[in-house]
């Protein structure tokens, strides 16, 4: 079987590893992947968001299989155009992955349905957002509309804040178009659990859940990333929480999904807050989360081609979706600087860390002599998946250990707190 899959960062690193356990999967393309794709898959250097490219890249090449695993290629359609050539597809249609391109849909949707979620107001116009933040309750949390690389979200703690960040999202255009739009919400609070979730717009099968850490630095300080790094499964997820996930969350969203006309087929992210009154979504994301897959897919035990052919089948109440009752953790190796600036092309010296690790690639590349160069914010994650996730946490950070190039930032206390919350119930 001839696979493509669109993206080039760990996360896609992570599945394509996953997808070779498959036999079938004789050939594998990344578009455009990256330097360590490249031992895994065949690399094209064609844009995520080149929907034409990839589509034309796809027929010519006769593939059977297409997974696209970023939020824009989603949003723009990507699988719409794939579709549209008879390319069989993982990944929702453009119209389902508003779920994640549109925070007021997500939010509007969730009301109109009675899915647990933060109070919230959506203003299309600045006057009345700053009149409403001037008078709310504070802490109150101030969202821009669409895609913003996770870094759209203020946690206002004074009304002069939220005030600023609605002049600066609806005045001053600091997410584009993203900030036209705001959601103003109500401040939640609570461990976060990550819940990826397989469906098929019919069934939904959710994954072993995860803990992302957002902040750049130790103790959630400083500003908010991609992900520094990730546990699995995550304490605060316990079985009493994953039941009441599934009958009030998880299963509610995809039925209204269908119902809104917007049946969702792929990976669908719940992002959870834990709160006193029971778990609330924060988030939807239309896709698998990044450094979240990372720790998932190393414990899935079922096959993920299968599981990917039967959501695209809308057959996936017949397939199996097992996971280990093993732990993960990956360590983010972050470039100096990230999430603001930070410079690019330093050589990589991996030391042993492959022979104690999955590393997966998020960015890196090949400089004019062929040596492993950093290329974007962050740069590698490291994975181990071990009996406890103490051993877990532990192996992750000696491999990371052997990882050096110059700027080289990860957090220390990947998973601390998730070991201080199992503690408390051994
Ligand atoms: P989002 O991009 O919506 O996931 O938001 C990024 C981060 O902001 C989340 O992971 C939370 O830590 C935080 N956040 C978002 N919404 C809220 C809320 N209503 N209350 C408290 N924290 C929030
Ligand atoms: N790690 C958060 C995300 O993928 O959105």
């Amino acid at each position: 079987m001839k696979i493509l899959v669109v993206g080039g960062g760990g996360r896609e690193h992570a599945i394509i590893r996953k997808l070779r356990e498959n036999p079938e999967a004789a050939e594998i393309y990344a578009l455009p992947g990256n330097a360590g794709i490249a031992e895994d898959a065949k690399c094209v250097n064609i844009r995520a968001t080149d929907i034409d490219g990839i589509v034309r890249f796809a027929v010519e090449h006769a593939i059977d299989f297409a997974v696209v695993a970023p939020d824009d290629p989603l949003a723009m359609g990507a699988v719409d155009a794939l579709h549209a050539e008879g390319i069989a597809c993982f990944g929702p249609d453009a119209k389902a992955a508003k779920i994640e391109s549109s925070k007021a849909f997500a939010k509007e949707l969730m009301q109109k349905y009675g899915i647990p979620t933060a109070r919230f107001r959506v203003f299309g116009d600045a006057q009345p957002a700053l009149d409403y933040v001037r008078e709310a309750e504070c802490p109150i949390v101030v969202k821009a509309d669409g895609l913003a690389l996770g870094k759209g979200v203020r946690i206002c703690r004074t009304n002069a804040e939220a005030e600023d960040a609605v002049r600066a999202m609806m005045l001053e255009g600091a997410f584009g178009a993203s900030g036209a739009t705001v959601v103003v919400e109500e401040y939640l609070e609570g461990p976060e659990v990550s819940v990826l979730a397989f469906t098929d717009g019919h069934v939904v099968r959710p994954m072993v859940s995860s803990m992302d850490h957002k902040r750049a630095n130790d103790g959630d300080e400083g500003l908010n990333t991609g992900g520094m790094g990730t546990i699995a499964p995550n304490p605060f997820y316990t079985p009493e929480v994953a039941s009441r996930c599934m009958k009030e969350i998880f299963e509610p969203t995809v039925r209204a999904m269908r119902a809104e006309g917007r049946p969702f087929k792929g990976c669908l992210y719940f992002g959870l807050m834990i709160t006193r009154d029971g778990p609330k979504v924060i988030e939807y994301n239309c896709r698998f989360g990044d450094p979240e897959t990372q720790v998932v897919l190393p414990l899935l035990k079922s096959d993920l081609l299968d599981i990917m052919r039967a959501v695209e089948g809308e057959r996936l109440s017949e397939v199996p979706v097992e996971f280990s009752d093993q732990a993960a953790c990956c360590v983010m190796l972050a470039s100096g600087g990230y999430p603001e600036k930070y410079e690019k092309g330093k050589v990589i010296e991996l030391g042993r860390a492959p022979q104690m690790a999955e590393v997966y690639h998020s960015g890196t590349a090949r400089d004019a002599e062929g040596r492993l160069v950093t290329a974007g914010g962050r740069v590698l994650g490291v994975c181990c998946v071990r009996d406890a996730l103490r051993e877990a946490v532990g192996a992750a950070y000696i491999a990371a250990a052997q990882v050096r190039f110059e700027g080289m930032h990860m957090r220390t206390d990947i998973g601390a707190r998730a070991l201080a919350a199992d503690g408390m119930e051994e």
